[in-house]
């Protein structure tokens, strides 16, 4: 089959590679369909995740078609139509029992990580009963991609873990697709206001479209100055940082008022400055997540009423055997105004 395989830092090749197969009873083998490239992808390829080694398949989402299974996987068969979790969970241990997938002792962020990913012609998907949904019949496949990792990323690490409750005003520092997976599903809790910063115009646009009711470009205007005059002074109920950069988590610090949340999504590589010094007497939360995504089920629910309409979030679109040239346009947001790719291989 073929794959986009990663070669160290920089280099990376669509080439043949063997096709997976059931390695333990727990295993399905998925034929992929449809898949896309993440911002954590781009991080590999820059060497900022130093655990993916010469020679791995990248991806860690997407969805596909049941081609396998193994002896012990109960919930699936050959030719079910499933959505991958990035997060691979066995079910059985601790840390699973308490919903914590994120951190399974057998697994976890493991796909396109530690073991080949979804960028590919077919993926072997460990602990499949407990890592893989069904597609319900007449599902818009496409849409359905954004669950394996940008909406529960959202909805878990910033919305949930923010406390979002109506008539908040919430910052969302960042506006790439895991801060408009944030801004979408922090609509479900009907916050007051909304407001949105980023240093693109383009992603700024496309946030008012989503429902901001105030979008910030920190680039060109004093970003704290603005939300204080927004909230009379006061700062922000939840300020949630999507970018993983330290000036944005030091901006979620200035922005929140008291008694508020700061709920963190980014990937940060570098040590950032915590303002305790101010900060420890504002009655302030702040808390930390890798996706879990054991909000899927419920996500899946709210797409399929239309609740959710994730299909927004894809910019593009490209056969999977044009992966490289998805990876230039993805790599040039900014200038390409791109968000979601999709990968086709049907
Ligand atoms: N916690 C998790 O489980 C989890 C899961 C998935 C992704 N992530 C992380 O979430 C972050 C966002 O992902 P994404 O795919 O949306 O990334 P992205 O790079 O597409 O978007 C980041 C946005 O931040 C903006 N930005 C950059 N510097 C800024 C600044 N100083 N102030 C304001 N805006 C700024 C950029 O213009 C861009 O629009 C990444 O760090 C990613 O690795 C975390
Ligand atoms: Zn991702
Ligand atoms: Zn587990």
């Amino acid at each position: 089959m073929k794959a986009l395989v990663y070669h160290g830092p920089g280099n990376k090749a669509w080439e043949e590679k063997p096709r997976p197969v059931v390695l333990q009873p727990t295993d399905a083998v998925v034929r992929i369909t449809k898949t896309t490239i993440c911002g954590t992808d781009l991080h590999i390829l820059k060497g900022d995740v130093p655990k993916v080694t010469d020679g791995r398949i990248l991806g860690h989402e997407g969805v596909g078609v049941i081609e396998e299974v193994g002896a012990a996987v109960t919930g699936f068969k050959a030719g079910d139509r499933v959505i991958i979790s990035c997060i691979s969970s066995c079910g059985k241990c601790n840390y699973c029992k308490n919903g914590m997938y994120s951190h399974c002792e057998n697994g976890g962020w493991i796909l396109g990580h530690l073991i080949d990913g979804t960028q590919a012609e077919y993926v072997r998907i460990p602990f499949a009963d407990n890592s893989l949904y069904h597609i319900p019949p007449g599902s818009d496949e496409e849409a359905l991609v954004m669950l394996s990792d940008i909406l529960p990323t959202g909805f878990e690490c910033g919305v949930l873990n923010g406390q979002v409750k109506p008539g908040d005003t919430v910052a969302i520092v960042g506006a790439g697709p895991i801060g408009l997976a944030t801004l979408l599903t922090a609509q479900f809790y009907s916050p007051a206001e909304i407001i949105m910063i980023d240093l693109d115009d383009n992603r700024l646009e496309v946030s008012k479209k989503f429902g901001a009711t105030q979008v910030i470009n920190s680039a060109n205007e004093n970003a704290i100055a603005k939300v204080k005059e927004l909230t009379a002074g006061k700062g922000v109920d939840v300020a949630i940082e999507a970018v993983g950069v330290a000036a944005s988590f030091v901006l979620c610090q200035m922005l929140v008022a008291p008694g508020g949340h700061i709920a963190n999504i980014g990937v940060h590589g570098k040590s950032v400055e915590l303002h305790l010094e101010t900060l420890w007497s504002q009655n302030i939360t702040i808390t930390t997540r890798l996706v879990d995504t054991v909000t899927t089920p419920l996500l899946l629910k709210t797409v399929q009423s239309k609740k959710l309409s994730p299909s927004k979030l894809i910019t593009h679109h490209f056969k999977l055997s044009d992966i490289i040239r998805a990876y230039d346009v993805f790599s040039n947001a900014g200038r390409e105004k791109a968000l979601k790719v999709i990968l086709n291989n049907e």
